[in-house]
């Protein structure tokens, strides 16, 4: 490799291990995979990192209602996350946890640094307690009447309806959301790590690693007064325990951002890489952090100051994103814009939204708004029309007439030479993340290409004799501008890129081959490399995040009520509304696990004379093979329910608090499939 190869670590954020990837993460890591690729084909030895973030309460919460370890909850998120990334083409060199051996060495070794170093402070404060779950309440975990107008039902740090902002013990009627127990005020001792003594090594850092509209941001922060930041936590709590503190754990936080540098040791441990040659106060090697601009004050502020407390190296940048918008407004999961990875995929394939987000972001902190008609019709204008319509327009003379193989000239050597020309701009405008300008020059150079094929028309010119030569050099001609452009959109498009490899007969697209034409060069047939974004898949996606959030409702609103223990005492019914309540004896002829529910297994029941599906939140209590053969009471007269995994035509009664303590009702022997309960 030359002499000026960088030796570059890339990192995304590390998305929480208790949510699916969405569109609004994918902005992140399309963004940063397509620097990563880019650098790549530069020849650059580019390494991009990431892991879940799996720690801390709402893991730790999630997980108990689910009635799993966090182990096995985050074991299974990033089991999702790892396939949706991977459906993305997001290339990760690895993909890690923090919940790690590594991340916990990192962790102590950093804590313990800034702790000798006299950066860590002990205070006693005092915190929302809940006295039935035994633990300290998050602000968001402490519900209650907002100080201010009265709203029902706000979060302990701030009201969704009149927008004040308030602390926990100022709610009204504040009730925990754990286990809806009052909370109670309690004393306990946390751990700080003193930022301000390090303002004057973070006010020069800042200057010169963040975006200037960033700049403006952190400047306000240091106006402020850098505040002692609070980073212990106590158990119960989901994380690492504090080396010298036991029953005291890291604020998810703290150990994090040092999940960068844990994954990447594994990485490096796996391929024999020198970590320390990465990490060291003095490296040579570069690392840069993409983010959103809302966890800039992690990573500008306190990630650079904890590093330089410990002796090591500090990123050379932190690079902030804008969050995505779509149809103008914030994702709405009612809109039926808050679209999953997941969902997305279930209708088109990755390549449209990575060249729709390509074709939108620059280096600043902007919003990007996903307009779903403007990217149907960007990406069918653009990369259907322009870019593949180039090859399907010359492949065919090629393989018909001249065995695939193309002329020994450049027909337009100033065409060819101008599409070339464009190789240092647009590299450098994809290192410096201005993509919606490189993917203006990409589309001009198409637009030449395809103009020049109008013009030269070469399905005129077959049919006259004695062009043969004309018809080849003009396709060839075609095929050299579409093999540049195919290299140029190669960091946007990598699948497109392979295909197109295949065609072209190329090994690969490295940036410094693009200005070597193909001369006498064999080619492939043909396949066509993408269809168009239609309008009812698009359509589609929106309705099944619209069926989504129906579905998740339900189970939310079953699962709060069974974790909030609020089950309302019914209120008095009369004997004639008891009566319409069809309760019958039901026999378990077969249950099964459903695939990708936490809570439902599907029974099939039968009532004597006919069976009925029904979905049933009882996974927590019992193993399908355990249910098969028992009898149990089912209401049978409930109105079927449609839910995400088919209808509901009934359902089954059960007691019990939750988790593995809920218990089907099951009839004395005696009793028979079908007979009714009175
Ligand atoms: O905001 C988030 O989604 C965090 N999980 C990002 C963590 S980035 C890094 F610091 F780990
Ligand atoms: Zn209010």
């Amino acid at each position: 490799m030359s002499d000026n190869q960088r030796k570059i670590l890339v990192t995304s954020a590390l998305p929480y291990a208790n949510g699916a990837i969405h569109l609004g993460h994918l902005l992140e890591y399309i963004q940063t995979d397509i620097w990563v690729r880019f650098q790549k084909q530069r020849g650059h030895n580019c390494t991009y990192v990431c892991a879940d973030d799996a720690h801390g309460t709402p893991i730790m919460l999630k997980a108990d209602q689910m009635g799993i370890t966090p182990q096995a909850l985050i074991d299974q998120t990033s089991e999702e996350h790892q396939r949706d990334f991977s459906k993305f083409l997001i290339g990760f060199d690895n993909f890690y946890s923090t919940h790690s051996d590594e991340n916990r060495d990192f962790s102590a070794m950093i804590y313990t640094a800034l702790r000798d170093k006299g950066h860590i402070d002990k205070k006693t404060i005092t915190q929302a307690y809940d006295p039935e779950k035994e633990m300290f309440l998050p602000d968001r975990f402490v519900k209650g009447d907002c100080p201010k107008c009265d709203a029902k039902d706000q979060y302990g740090d701030n009201c969704e309806k009149c927008g004040a902002t308030y602390s926990p013990v100022e709610l009204k009627n504040a009730y925990s959301a754990v286990s809806g127990a009052k909370p109670v005020e309690k004393e306990s001792e946390h751990y700080f790590f003193k930022l301000g003594d390090f303002e004057n090594f973070l006010r020069d850092w800042v200057d010169n690693h963040v975006q200037e509209q960033m700049k403006n941001k952190l400047n306000e922060w240091f106006d402020a007064g850098l505040q002692n930041w609070d980073i212990s936590r106590d158990a119960p709590y989901w994380g690492f325990e504090i080396p010298d503190a036991p029953g005291k754990y890291f604020y998810v936080w703290l150990d994090a951002p040092i999940g960068y540098m844990a994954s990447f040791k594994n990485w490096c441990d796996k391929h024999q890489v020198d970590f320390d040659e990465y990490w060291n106060k003095d490296s040579q090697t570069e690392l840069y952090h993409f983010i959103g601009k809302d966890i800039a004050y992690f990573h500008s502020l306190f990630w650079p100051a904890m590093l330089e407390g410990a002796g090591l190296r500090k990123p050379s940048g932190v690079f902030c994103h804008g969050f995505v918008t779509v149809e103008g407004q914030k994702m709405s999961k009612s809109r039926g814009t808050f679209i999953m990875a997941e969902t997305y995929l279930n209708h088109l394939r990755p390549e449209y939204l990575r060249y729709y987000f390509a074709a939108k972001l620059g280096s600043g902190i902007d919003d990007i708004d996903l307009n779903l008609e403007d990217f149907r019709l960007r990406v069918n204008a653009d990369l259907v029309n322009k870019v593949i319509n180039i090859a399907s327009r010359c492949a065919g003379f090629i393989n018909k007439k001249f065995d695939g193989v193309l002329s020994s000239e450049i027909a337009e050597p100033e065409l060819f030479q101008s599409a070339i020309s464009k190789s240092e701009l647009i590299a450098e405008l994809y290192e410096t993340r201005e993509y919606s300008k490189a993917m203006r020059e990409i589309m001009h150079i198409a637009d030449q290409a395809n103009q020049y094929i109008d013009t030269a028309e070469p399905w005129v010119l077959a049919k006259q004799e004695g062009s043969e030569k004309a018809v080849q050099d003009c396709c060839s001609m075609g095929i050299n501008l579409f093999k540049i452009i195919c290299a140029y959109l190669a960091p946007v498009l990598p699948d497109v890129a392979k295909d197109a490899q295949a065609f072209l007969n190329l090994d690969d697209f490295a940036w410094q081959e693009i200005s070597k034409p193909l001369l006498s060069h064999k080619i492939n047939k043909f396949k066509p490399l993408m269809q168009r974004v239609e309008e009812d898949k698009v359509n589609a996606i929106v309705e099944e995040t619209k069926q989504n959030l129906a579905a998740l409702e339900e189970a939310t609103a079953k699962a709060s009520v069974s974790e909030l223990q609020q089950e309302p005492i019914a209120e008095t019914i009369e004997f004639a509304d008891f009566a319409k309540v069809d309760l019958r004896v039901a026999e378990i002829v077969n249950a099964e696990h459903v695939k990708k529910a936490n809570k439902l297994l599907r029974l099939t029941l039968s009532l004597g004379d006919e069976t009925r599906n029904v979905f049933a939140g009882i996974k927590s209590a019992y193993k399908p093979e355990d249910l098969i053969g028992k009898h149990t009471i089912m209401v049978a007269n409930l109105a079927t329910r449609t839910m995400k995994f088919g209808d509901s035509e009934g359902m089954v009664l059960a007691a019990g608090p939750g988790g593995e303590d809920l218990w089907i009702l099951e009839p004395h022997q005696g009793a028979k499939a079908g007979m009714r309960v009175k």
